[in-house]
């Protein structure tokens, strides 16, 4: 079997990809002529055109700019069903999701509004595809610990439904410190806890992320390989990092794909995962991450194969629903 027809084969799990990043342009036109909202873009093709940056802020302002459409439950729901399919075509049988209230409701949109679209479209995929999807509630590190505060509380009557919280949006001045009263009250609650660090900030927000928000999983975190001392401690807690690669490559974090440090924090005995972070601006879904990867590092099948289990073992499942997939990755051949 090619790496190529290995990687469609072996399922995975996406454990770093936001709901909002996912709004294709084509998704993007359709809702905001049928909720009448004014895009800057004349048609498709200038929505694509507008899609270089050179850093994380230059991509954020864009991707706010876009989720500007998304005002209903359907719109919501028709994001999130889109983003299943691209699961279902990539084999990836288990999701977990982010998605970003405060863009939302600082909009008017209802918290509820949000949530119960994401909520119908994961049910949906579950029963007509079976794939699972856990949602991740994320506060927008540019805003107030104050805002972050009332988002929690907005949350606190979907908790069923909401396995953890994270933190993203413009990271270099927003630290995790920032956020500690607040994702204190969040695990006294009961949330399992993640957070962007490490994209663009330095290795001591990664530091701030394990010890102050005491998080599960590092989203990103690839600058952690400038610090030797928090690189031991990855290896030795077998910490999650959801590494991104095309992002990481379109927000020029890395110049090149071949210059990626995820194959040398892999062979370090780091738990990297690789994820698609917000595909529809980053020119790839999980497949295509993991092809552009394998090619540019020249993966290895057994490299392909560790990456897939690490996805769900660094997951929010069971450990016998881990099991059961790593199993079933062993038996593909
Ligand atoms: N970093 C921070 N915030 C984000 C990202 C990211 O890569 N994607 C969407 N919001
Ligand atoms: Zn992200």
């Amino acid at each position: 079997m090619s790496l190529h027809s290995l990687i469609a084969a072996l399922p995975k799990a996406e454990l770093h990809v936001h709901i909002e990043g996912t709004l294709e342009p084509e998704l993007m036109f359709e809702i905001a002529q049928r909720n009448g909202v004014e895009i800057p873009y004349r048609n498709v093709e200038e929505i694509r055109a507008a899609y270089e940056f050179h850093n994380l802020q230059s991509f954020l302002d864009i991707y706010y700019a876009g989720a500007a459409v998304l005002l209903h439950e359907q719109d919501f729901f028709d994001l999130t069903y889109a983003y299943l399919l691209r699961c279902k075509a990539d084999n990836v049988v288990h999701t977990e999701i982010f998605f970003d209230p405060q863009t939302h409701t600082a909009r008017g949109v209802a918290f509820e509004t949000v949530i119960g679209g994401m909520l119908r479209a994961c049910e949906a995929a579950r029963k007509e595809w079976g794939i699972s999807s856990l949602l991740i509630m994320c506060f927008l590190r540019h805003l107030s610990e104050e805002s972050a505060f009332e988002t929690l509380e907005q949350a606190l009557p979907f908790k069923e439904n909401i396995i953890g919280v994270g933190l993203d949006s413009s990271e270099v001045g927003h630290p995790p410190s920032k956020f500690e009263r607040v994702f204190a009250r969040a695990r006294e609650a009961g949330f399992l806890t993640v957070a962007h660090a490490g994209e663009e900030g330095p290795p001591q927000y990664v530091r701030e992320a394990l010890d102050l928000l005491e998080v599960a999983r590092i989203d990103h975190g690839v600058r952690s390989e400038e610090d030797e001392e928090l690189m031991e401690r990855l290896v030795d807690l077998q910490m999650p990092l959801t590494v991104c690669p095309l992002s990481n490559l379109k927000l020029k974090v890395v110049g090149q794909l071949a210059q990626h440090n995820l194959r040398r924090m892999l062979k370090r005995g780091v738990l990297v995962t690789v994820n698609s972070d917000d595909p529809a601006y980053f020119g790839g879904y999980v497949n295509h991450n993991f092809t552009e990867l394998a090619d540019a590092l020249d993966l290895t099948a057994g490299e392909i194969r560790t990456l897939c289990k690490n996805s769900f073992a660094a997951s929010f499942l069971s450990d016998e629903e881990k099991e059961r997939w790593c199993s079933r990755i062993d038996k593909i051949v």
